[in-house]
């Protein structure tokens, strides 16, 4: 930018700017000088031409109109795939280093999901049978009985429940609690990877960044417990190829878990009558006091 470009956007900026200066909302009068300043930045950095603000306001347009007010989210897709969330997540959740790490919620939960007993089968659909159980604990290590564990994750179509409507109601969701020990049992299958939704804004702008759209294979929690912090995370495969290279950056060396080949059982498969051979992975989730 030349100096009579600088001369021309700051008195620009700096009116914008203080266009916010009486908002009575301390909070919102901090982000929108912030925001107005880096937008500034960003137009004058690039040196934007009108078909190119265009062409960004177009894409914003249909960002929004692809959103369905349910199950597809694109705004939270551009969010993901753009590292914005990860940022938030990160800036939110650096407290103490014992707790389980977060990683970004996504756009496919979905609230009232079936109440699932201790071990309950979630998997309506194939897959390879899975036993996920551990247990759920404070910093100091002290079980949490009656933790709430919201849990959702792809069918072997790599696609989730409530996004294909070939599959029944509640297929690979539920809400499991602990027991008085703290511990947990989940029925499933092993989760596959599979490609974010492609067939709006975001798949474009991947493309024309030669992005694969690939996440690798996790199963989502939320896990809840009156006094403790909300807790958003997955549990990755560890063996997943796309672990490097998430398409919304939200895997954590510490959330990956190794789904052992069982032929024979443990105390819990035998108890569940679970068919051999299964695989199985255990976790210790450790909440955070509020
Ligand atoms: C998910 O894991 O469900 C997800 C997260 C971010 C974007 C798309 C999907
Ligand atoms: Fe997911």
């Amino acid at each position: 930018m030349t100096d009579q470009d600088k001369a021309i956007a700051s008195p620009i900026t700096e009116q914008s700017v203080n266009s916010f200066n009486d908002a009575p909302d301390v909070r919102f009068k901090q982000i929108m000088h912030s925001l107005v300043r880096h937008l500034h930045a960003f137009v004058s950095d690039v040196e934007l031409t009108e078909a190119e603000w265009l062409e960004g306001i177009r894409f914003l347009t249909e960002t929004g109109q692809m959103c369905d007010g349910q199950v597809r989210q694109e705004f939270i897709l551009l969010s993901d795939t753009l590292g914005v969330s990860m940022l938030v997540d990160a800036i939110n959740h650096r407290h103490s280093a014992r707790a389980t790490e977060t990683t970004v919620f996504g756009p496919f939960y979905i609230e009232g999901m079936p109440e699932r007993e201790y071990g309950e089968n979630m998997a309506l659909t194939p897959g390879d049978q899975a036993l996920v159980r551990g247990r759920v604990v404070d910093t100091r290590g002290n079980p949490l009985g009656e933790a709430v564990l919201d849990v959702w994750q792809t069918a072997g179509n790599g696609m989730y429940s409530g996004q294909d409507s070939e599959q029944p109601f509640g297929n690979l969701r539920g809400r499991y609690r602990t027991d008085a020990n703290g511990y947990f049992a989940i029925r499933t299958i092993v989760p596959v990877c599979y490609p974010i939704p492609t067939d709006g804004p975001v798949g474009r702008l991947l493309d024309a960044a030669n992005r694969h759209p690939w996440r690798p294979a996790h199963l989502h929690f939320m896990i809840q417990m009156r006094g403790f912090r909300k807790l958003v995370t997955h549990l990755f495969n560890h063996d997943d190829p796309y672990l490097e290279s998430d398409a919304v950056f939200g895997v954590k060396q510490s959330l990956q878990v190794i789904y052992e080949h069982r032929v024979a059982h443990d105390d819990v498969s035998a108890s569940l009558g679970i068919d051999l051979p299964f695989r199985r992975a255990c976790y210790e989730f450790v909440m955070e006091a509020e």
